[in-house]
């Protein structure tokens, strides 16, 4: 039988295994730590005597209640087991998959204890647990480990915590400009940096609108509020985040995306620029660390150079990374070979950055909910100040006056802390698992090239989010997504098929010179405004395991090459077209 090489197996103690291979050993494990929550509870307070004797235990209304309470059991942990096997390497679908044992025994043991993070009145071991996972967190991201920063439910809500106080700051940065004898116009107060000005975030004003009116009296123009520049591949939290803040779809000004697919450089200058001209000051910009739909990552190296430049100008820009899928990126050594060099420098440059999106739940292998934000500098860090009579809040290590989020478990930063201790936030930790999945997304992608040339693989991979769509040479873009489509239906997870992918359709006015340069490849006739494509996350650590009786990438290529010539489907493919066309003839 092959083998795998015996580091490779050590990592394999990390995950249940896609046949529960390593269920003997978990089970045991659940139980002691069940003994010991009983054992904790029994010795604190021992003398208290029984509230539940076992006479109660045997009465009959006690007894039928116990029944249903275990009959309910049963009958969730079945309806569960309809759920999306996430954990087989047959799922391919979105950015989840298996979680990490480690990570799963943090969640449980915490859940057990059930503290609030709010505060250490609340929580007095668990607050202590997320500042050394936070810590890990910021070893990783390259940030100095006393960099601050909470989890959060997941990248949605990090993204928030980045808006507000980026928001903040800028408006700090107005106010004191309103009481200096230097006259700045609005932009440059807006950017003036914290040098010299106030050094806290304590005093705030208390209507947005006046605050407005006051901007507008001394700068004498008409004030339209901050923009955000965004890679225009971002995730929808942005638009979410936006609206919530009370600013409106027009303050998001979408980066322009290269011809790899990434924020273009010149385009971000371009709209710094014109920001400035107009004196519309930046709430931030925010470049992806991992973009939801194809992984790509854009070139944070040249991002910092360009803010950087604009810094010494005196115009200080927020720079956030949205790294929620990409931020475990990081855990790759410097010289590996599983991503591009000029990826790896971008990965590199991510401590430069302002503030952080971390998504454990993501490919940290972590159980939901759990994101993670992170802010460099302590004063960027505390931009909330509120105080609740009820509540004692220390300030050294309570989080909760300056979080969106109230109640806040310490599951997810006990997940987190499992992960970091076990297996290691770096090349000889997650660095190897996730160079597994790379390597993996290589080789299923060199397979696909192979197998058929209908498989149109999307060029320009930066990560382990490979894409790809079905199209002949030459044929027009609404029969390729009919067939694209029509392999999702396939392999969907509503089918219960032998593989589930995720689909997603890259529009033309957000990847224009990306998508014309490549379809123009195959001398595609572009008819329509998007193109669909599958996404694979390859996320799995088992992929390539070589004991497996499959090799799931060539059984993938196998399945997807019988789906695309059968002829029925073909066939259904083309009456669909004909029927596409018709119907635009008769709208003429
Ligand atoms: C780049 C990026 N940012 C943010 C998010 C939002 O994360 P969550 O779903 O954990 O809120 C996602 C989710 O896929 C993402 O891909």
């Amino acid at each position: 039988m092959r083998r795998c090489r015996p580091e490779e197996i050590a990592l394999k103690s990390f995950f249940l295994g896609p046949q529960s291979e390593n269920a003997e050993w978990l089970q045991k494990v659940i139980n002691d730590i069940l003994s010991d929550w009983f054992t904790w509870r029994q010795r604190i307070y021992p003398r208290d005597g029984f509230a539940i004797s076992k006479s109660d235990q045997e009465v009959k209304d006690y007894v039928e209640c116990r029944k249903t309470f275990e009959d309910n059991v049963k009958r969730l942990s079945k309806w569960l087991e309809n759920e999306v096997p996430q954990f087989s390497p047959r799922y391919m679908g979105h950015m989840f998959s298996e979680i990490s044992l480690p990570a799963l025994l943090g969640h449980i043991v915490t859940l057990l204890h059930n503290p609030n993070n709010i505060s250490s009145e609340a929580s007095r071991v668990g607050v202590r647990i997320e500042n050394e996972a936070i810590s890990s967190l910021a070893k990783m991201a390259g940030y100095d480990p006393s960099a601050r920063g909470h989890f959060t439910s997941g990248g949605t809500i990090a993204n928030f915590e980045a808006l507000i106080r980026a928001k903040t700051r800028l408006e700090k940065w107005q106010q004191s400009a309103l009481s200096e004898s230097k006259k700045l116009t609005l932009f440059e107060a807006s950017h003036s940096g914290w040098q010299k000005q106030l050094s806290s975030f304590e005093k705030r004003w208390t209507n947005a609108y006046d605050f407005t009116r006051s901007l507008e009296e001394f700068f004498n123009i008409k004030y339209r509020g901050p923009v955000l520049l965004v890679s225009s591949n971002r995730h929808y939290s942005w638009d979410k985040g936006l609206s919530l803040m009370g600013l409106g779809e027009e303050s998001l000004w979408p980066v322009e995306l290269n011809r790899f697919g990434r924020m273009s450089l010149q385009d971000l200058e371009k709209k710094i620029e014109r920001a400035h001209q107009e004196q519309r000051p930046i709430l931030m910009v925010c470049s992806i660390l991992g973009a939801t739909e194809r992984g790509s990552i854009d070139d944070i190296h040249f991002i910092s150079d360009a803010l950087e430049k604009w810094a010494r100008r005196g115009i200080h820009i927020w720079h956030h990374v949205d790294a929620a899928y990409g931020g475990f990126l990081r855990t790759l050594a410097q010289n590996s070979d599983s991503l591009a060099p000029d990826r790896l420098k971008a990965i590199e440059s991510l401590p430069r950055a302002n503030s952080l999106t971390l998504d454990p739940h993501k490919l940290g292998y972590v159980p939901y909910s759990c994101g993670a934000f992170l802010t460099k500098n302590e004063i960027e860090y505390a931009s909330i100040q509120v105080q609740a009579p009820y509540i004692d809040f220390r300030p050294e290590n309570d989080r909760g006056p300056q979080t969106l989020e109230g109640s806040r478990p310490a599951s997810g930063a006990a997940a987190t802390w499992m992960a970091a201790q076990c297996m290691g936030f770096d090349a000889d930790g997650y660095g190897q698992i996730i160079s597994r999945t790379l390597r993996a997304t290589t080789r299923l992608e060199e397979l696909l090239k192979q197998t058929d040339s209908k498989i149109k693989v999307l060029p320009h991979r930066d990560a382990n989010i490979l894409c790809f769509c079905i199209a002949r040479d030459g044929e027009t873009i609404s029969k390729s997504n009919l067939q694209t489509m029509e392999v999702f239906r396939r392999f969907s997870p509503d089918q219960n098929s032998q593989f589930i992918v995720s689909k997603t359709s890259l529009r033309w006015n957000i990847y224009r010179e990306y998508l014309d340069h490549w379809t123009s490849e195959w001398h595609a006739k572009v008819d329509c405004e998007e193109l669909k494509i599958i996404r694979l996350c390859m996320m799995n650590p088992f992929y390539d395991s070589r004991e497996m009786k499959i090799d799931f990438s060539a059984e993938f290529a196998k399945q997807l090459l019988s789906l695309i010539k059968d002829q029925a489907v073909v066939e259904k493919c083309s009456q669909a077209c004909l029927r596409l066309a018709h119907l635009k003839s008769e709208r003429g």
